[in-house]
């Protein structure tokens, strides 16, 4: 039988991604199919919390085991901003065109481009909380290339490799992101429970 656990989103991409990197074995069920339909509050301010809030607020509601997902960029030179706030960075509008030449502004003059996207995955499960990580190291341009992804992967270029994420595409980019890697521990963790 499959073993079944919640995800707690609604957002089809990153349901794809989850189901294809974790396998048959798994049967993930969204908050659609769960029946939640309301926003969850994302107020910490930091991924760690924000993703634990949302695992908890499922967790208790629905009386189920439960996992939850924040991401965020963070430039070292602009002291890890966008961040928990990458979403919103340019506004409550969530404009990923207005966010990427927010980070291209607040740049300007900068020297160190570095960048990583920092995925946190905290797992609800039997009364216990357990935290994955999974991080990509990179650089942020100048200039957007490319059009696929979303959010920011139009700056910004993984380590190792010359083309942003946009331009990769997504075959490339969910073999080596951020929310791959996390989810790839995630994977590791369950595979190994008794
Ligand atoms: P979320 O927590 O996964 O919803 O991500 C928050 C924000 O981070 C998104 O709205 C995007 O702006 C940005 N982001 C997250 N993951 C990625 C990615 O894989 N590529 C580019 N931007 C991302």
């Amino acid at each position: 039988m499959k073993k079944q656990l919640v995800f707690a989103t609604n957002n089809a991409h990153k349901l794809e991604e989850i189901v294809a990197i974790l396998g048959e074995e798994y049967q993930i069920i969204s908050l659609k199919e769960l029946g939640c339909t309301e926003d969850i509050p994302e107020t910490a301010d930091t991924l760690e919390g924000n993703a634990l809030l949302k695992a908890q607020y499922v967790s208790e509601k629905y009386g189920v085991d439960c996992f939850a997902d924040d991401t965020g960029l963070e430039v070292p030179a602009l002291n890890n901003a966008p961040g928990v706030y990458s979403a919103r960075y340019a506004g409550e509008a969530k404009n990923s065109q207005d966010n990427m030449l927010k980070v291209l502004r607040e740049l300007e003059g900068k020297t160190d481009y570095s960048a990583r996207f920092r995925t946190v995955i905290t797992l609800l499960k039997d009364g216990q909380t357990h935290l994955f990580e999974g991080i990509v190291e990179g650089e942020i341009v100048k200039e957007k290339r490319g059009t696929s992804g979303f959010g920011y992967d139009p700056v910004f270029v993984p380590r190792g490799y010359t083309q942003t994420f946009a331009e990769l595409g997504n075959d490339i980019k969910n073999t080596i992101s951020h929310r791959a890697e996390a989810i790839k521990k995630l994977k590791h963790f369950l595979d190994n429970e008794k």
